[in-house]
């Protein structure tokens, strides 16, 4: 398709779930980022998926729900999984449940593991497109496998933009990082660091989160070590650039030229520009020094994406 790019309109919306339901691949904006979504209970879809983004078949990817009665289709929702979906839900949390034996979903979809990793976007144009396909859709982020993810239809065009079938275009999305992944048993343990912080769920479940060491065996496959890698160099940590750099700033942490993830030092604002930058400074520079950002709140899901970026590949 030459002019894949759609913006978004109920119109569009149902034309992207009627697209979904013939077993195409459309581009999704979430308020975390743009999603590759294919219907979760096609196998031939699903597998599209992998195709597209040459992602390893044993990396399982997340379904998107309306909300708690769709999920209840799929997982087993314990009293803990309520809890957090009153709180949370629809927005960028990610919960990792025991998977309903019938529930239907492709198992390229779960790739073979007893739990299905479940989220509920506040996404208007995605809760659209999941009202009218009636069921869930898979959508890991729509960037090929371990680079940089989108925040933009553009940065789909770009990245991917043959092998999908539509692109529907909501502007950038507003939170800029992928969703807190938890996995939710007798305990929960946190998989991938987002803008709902480990502090906010523990004081929702009055329960204390695990967070996993992020190396080692993968417990997310998004957590290895190398992921979303630009092709430039990333030097972490940088108070200024050195010859032949590019810098991106944060806060009073700049240069001249440089972009800034945030002027004012708000956290909130530089995961809403981080991956954009990064696209940016990639596409004019070898290397790029960034400027130290703070280890707290959504800042540690930010330092998680530089320092997977930064990670010898
Ligand atoms: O914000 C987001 O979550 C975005 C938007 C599009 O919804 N999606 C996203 O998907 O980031 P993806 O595929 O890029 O990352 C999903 C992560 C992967 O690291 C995968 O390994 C992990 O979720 N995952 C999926 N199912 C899992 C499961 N059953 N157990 C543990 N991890 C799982
Ligand atoms: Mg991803």
């Amino acid at each position: 398709m030459s002019h894949p790019i759609v913006a978004y309109s109920p119109e569009a919306a149902g034309q992207a779930a009627r697209i979904l339901s013939d077993g195409g691949l459309v581009a999704v904006p979430t308020e975390t980022v743009y999603g590759l979504a294919a219907d979760a209970t096609d196998d031939r879809a699903v597998a599209r998926i992998y195709e597209a983004k040459g992602r390893p078949s044993f990396n399982p990817l997340i379904i998107h729900v309306t909300g708690l009665e769709m999920a209840s289709r799929y997982a087993v929702i314990s009293p803990l999984a309520e809890t957090l979906a009153a709180a949370f839900w629809p927005g960028p949390l990610t919960m990792v449940l025991p998977v309903r034996p019938d529930s239907g979903l492709s198992t390229l979809v779960t790739a073979g593991l007893d739990t299905v990793a479940i989220r509920c976007p506040q996404s208007l144009p995605a809760q659209a497109i999941l009202a009218a396909l009636g069921r869930p859709f898979a959508a890991p982020s729509a960037n090929p496998s371990g680079g940089l993810s989108p925040t933009s239809a553009a940065h789909v065009a770009a990245a991917l933009g043959e092998k999908v079938d539509m692109i529907l275009d909501d502007g950038p999305s507003s939170v800029g990082v992928e969703s807190t992944i938890i996995a939710v048993g007798e305990t929960l343990t946190l998989l991938r660091p987002g803008s709902i912080t480990v502090a906010q769920i523990e004081k929702i479940t009055g329960q204390g989160v695990e967070v996993k060491e992020q190396t080692g065996t993968i417990l997310a496959p998004g957590m290895m070590e190398s992921h979303y890698a630009p092709k430039a160099l990333l030097r972490l940590n940088a108070t200024a650039p050195e010859t032949g750099e590019a810098f991106l700033g944060f806060g009073a942490t700049t240069a001249p030229g440089a972009l800034n993830l945030s002027p004012s030092g708000d956290l909130t604002e530089a995961a809403a520009n981080l991956f954009a930058f990064l696209h940016r400074l990639d596409d004019t520079a070898n290397r790029i020094a960034v400027a130290p950002i703070p280890d707290t709140g959504l800042g540690i899901a930010i330092n998680d994406r530089l320092r997977r970026a930064a990670a010898p590949r």
